[in-house]
């Protein structure tokens, strides 16, 4: 007579557990700059469905909804967090790099910041490290949808239907509020490697639903930057280096709308210094930067993570000099000019082996 309380009272619990489970969210990572066009490997995991978790019902250990063990490596973290907002600060008052690390707090880089008010977070999207999976978090956090598979692909970047406003919405004393009290974070790479990977994807690649790179950025670069005339070829690196670098890159950028936030410095689009970040995490370490975030976001239980493929945000440093290859030196040296503040702000190291 006991042991049937108690099965059924284990019975409870598993079904307990199944509900519960189901809330969990699923997550898909992808640069198709690293990885290869299409592929895709979990980033932060989804706890499965409610329905595989029934089939799954009679293994029990089964039932732990985490992710990966903690590593060591994570209890460095807080260290290496803290080291980073302190280089920020120093770096944001050095006077002689004021101009390359200061910016107003616009609308376009209100523009720039999502809000999850559910769990008071905000989010700077900097393209290139894995934006759109954050957003599809958030955008669950926040309710509209329950899980990340429901959310339609155009609704992700739809912010009228998919509930994840962006902070230019809020009226004055709203966003100084949420900018006060909330979580706040962003993730960067090496800049170099970032303007690359952009590069490749908006005007290599090239995807047919975003005519506008190819039909009207390229050709509208190419007149003004291209030396070769004879050179007939789509944009080719050089002549995007070549635009980046150009003092006087304001000009073209006005009538390329906010298409450019896949190549301004990341001051511009997040304002660093103006706006005092909780965390800022870093591509080439982003199997202990996404746990880390979840964990100060305080939303850990919510979203779990796997493994992330060995490797596969390291830095390569033979692809960055093969793509400068035929870039002439003074064109990199005033790239490097314009992305100094991120280089130093963010702790990359100067390309020297690309300026020299
Ligand atoms: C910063 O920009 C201002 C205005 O464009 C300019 O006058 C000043 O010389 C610049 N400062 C430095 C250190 O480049
Ligand atoms: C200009 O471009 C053409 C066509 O690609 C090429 O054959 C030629 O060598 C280039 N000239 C220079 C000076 O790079
Ligand atoms: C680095 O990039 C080069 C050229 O794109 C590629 O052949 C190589 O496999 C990459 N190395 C790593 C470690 O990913």
């Amino acid at each position: 007579m006991h042991h049937q309380w108690l099965l059924l009272a284990a019975c409870f619990w598993v079904i307990f557990m199944f509900m519960v489970a189901s809330k969990f969210i699923t997550l898909t990572f992808k640069d198709p700059d690293v990885y290869g066009a299409k592929q895709e490997f979990p980033f932060l995991t989804t706890i499965p469905e409610l329905e595989k978790w029934r089939e799954e019902k009679h293994l029990p250990k089964e039932l732990k909804p985490t992710g990966k063990v903690l590593s060591g490596n994570h209890l460095n973290q807080p260290l290496v967090h803290m080291e980073r907002l302190e280089l920020l600060k120093n770096v944001c008052q050095d006077a002689a790099l004021r101009n390359l690390s200061h910016t107003t707090v616009s609308k376009f880089v209100l523009d720039r910041i999502f809000v999850c008010d559910k769990h008071k977070i905000l989010f700077c999207q900097t393209p290139k490290v894995g934006n759109t999976q954050w957003k599809k978090v958030l955008i669950v956090l926040n309710g509209v949808f329950s899980s990340i598979e429901e959310i339609p692909e155009n609704v992700v970047h739809d912010h009228e239907k998919n509930g994840l406003p962006r902070l230019s919405s809020f009226s004055d004393s709203e966003i100084q509020k949420r900018l006060k009290l909330y979580f706040k974070f962003f993730i960067v790479r090496d800049p170099f490697e970032r303007l690359i990977s952009a590069f490749k994807d908006k005007f290599v690649h090239n995807p047919r639903f975003e005519p506008w790179y190819r039909h009207e950025i390229a050709p509208g670069i190419i007149r003004k930057y291209r030396r070769n005339r004879t050179e007939t070829r789509g944009l080719q690196f050089e002549d995007f280096v070549r635009y980046l670098g150009d003092p006087n890159h304001r000009w073209l950028d006005l009538q390329f709308g906010d298409h450019i936030i896949h190549w301004v410095t990341y001051v511009e689009l997040c304002a660093p210094c103006e706006i005092s970040y909780s965390v800022i995490g870093h591509h080439e370490t982003l199997e202990e930067d996404a746990p880390y975030i979840l964990k100060e976001a305080g939303i850990d239980h919510l979203v779990s993570y796997p493994t992330i493929p060995p490797g596969i945000t390291v830095y390569n440093k033979t692809k960055v000099e093969h793509y400068f290859l035929g870039v002439s030196k003074r064109d990199i040296r005033r790239l490097y000019a314009r992305f100094e503040g991120d280089f130093k702000l963010f702790g990359y190291q100067k390309p020297d082996f690309l300026l020299n």
